[in-house]
């Protein structure tokens, strides 16, 4: 009789998983779907939806069409959307010391971004708002950086008086009031705008983003700076993922560290690409930056350094240097 019972339960319970709904994972992000974080969440999405068949759905909102990047981080922690993956310039409310990867020219390309970020500094950061409710799921790359305006630039003392659109970093502020410039802090949704309306003059983006947004075609000069980095921390809401049952947190995690090489080497593989695809459109012009030009916007930008210092800690900015071969 108790085998019965027991029986009856057991039938229950695999008809109830087998007709449980899915678990709705909400993954929303800014940028278009061809750079290396929108093709890295599409690949989240079919990985997970492979390894945890019927038990998970995830829905990819790319382009800022679920939340922007003003209200991503807030939706994060409400709950409302599961995973989002800001610009590492977007976490200084959060935690002062990934402010790190903001400060110009500490990285000299995207490979140094790479080994500071596996060091067990660079690690250890991923739970740094552990505490604020954001677990970090991992680094996400996407390129460095490029100076764009509507008006040529081959000395620091050109930016002077220029606006220029900026991520919600106060380093990034810092940066540009270092060249005598005028930073505005606004969403990524509306640079295009900005730019074209004459809102701001110039914007830094790596060249995913400048192709796939049409930046350059509202813009008269790119100059090839790589003063800076733009990469990602995927996250996700702490308690939510504490609280998924152990073998779909496995089977996430396993999906979130494969897409996340995936989207490493499309930006490893297409940054040129990118690059290509905007000089082929002859729509911006492109300045190299000679060797001379390169030194004085360094030395104009490097007092941002020490003011940040303190925030960031000099013994994270010297284990970040020290990446650089
Ligand atoms: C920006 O706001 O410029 C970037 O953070 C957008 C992005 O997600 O690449």
């Amino acid at each position: 009789m108790k085998l019965k019972y027991a029986l009856a339960a057991a039938l229950f319970a695999i008809g109830l998983n087998t007709y449980a709904a899915p678990i709705v994972i909400k993954y929303s992000h800014v940028v278009a779907d061809v750079t290396p974080k929108g093709q890295a969440a599409l690949k989240f999405k079919e990985l997970a939806e492979k390894k945890l068949a019927g038990k998970v759905e995830v829905q990819v909102f790319p382009n800022s069409q679920l939340f922007g990047d003003g209200k991503e981080m807030e939706a994060l922690l409400l709950g409302d959307v599961q995973i989002i993956a800001p610009s590492l310039a977007k976490f200084g409310k959060y935690t002062p010391k990934l402010q790190i990867f903001d400060l110009p020219f500490l990285f000299t390309d995207l490979e140094a971004v790479d080994r500071f970020q596996a060091s067990a500094e660079g690690q250890a950061l991923l739970n740094s708002m552990n505490k604020k409710g954001i677990t970090g799921l991992g680094y996400l790359h996407n390129g460095m950086k490029q100076l764009s305006a509507n008006k040529s630039l081959a000395m620091p003392g050109d930016a002077k008086g220029l606006k220029f659109r900026i991520q919600a970093s106060d380093v990034l502020e810092a940066q540009f009031k270092a060249v005598g410039g005028n930073p505005q802090k606004l969403a990524f949704a509306e640079v295009y705008q900005a730019l074209q309306t004459g809102v701001v003059d110039g914007a830094e983006n790596p060249w995913s983003n400048i192709y796939s947004k049409k930046f350059h075609e509202v813009q008269s000069y790119i100059m090839e700076s790589n003063h800076g980095v733009l990469d990602y921390m995927v996250i996700t809401n702490t308690k939510w993922w504490d609280g998924l049952p152990a073998d779909v947190r496995t089977g996430l995690n396993e999906a979130m560290k494969e897409s996340i090489a995936f989207g490493n080497k499309v930006a490893n593989d297409e940054d040129a690409e990118f690059r290509k695809k905007v000089i082929a459109d002859n729509k911006a012009k492109l300045l190299p930056l000679n060797a001379e030009q390169l030194k004085a916007w360094r030395t104009a930008m490097q007092p941002v350094w020490k003011q940040f210092e303190g925030e960031i800690g000099a013994d994270l900015i010297q284990a970040a240097q020290k990446t650089n071969k």
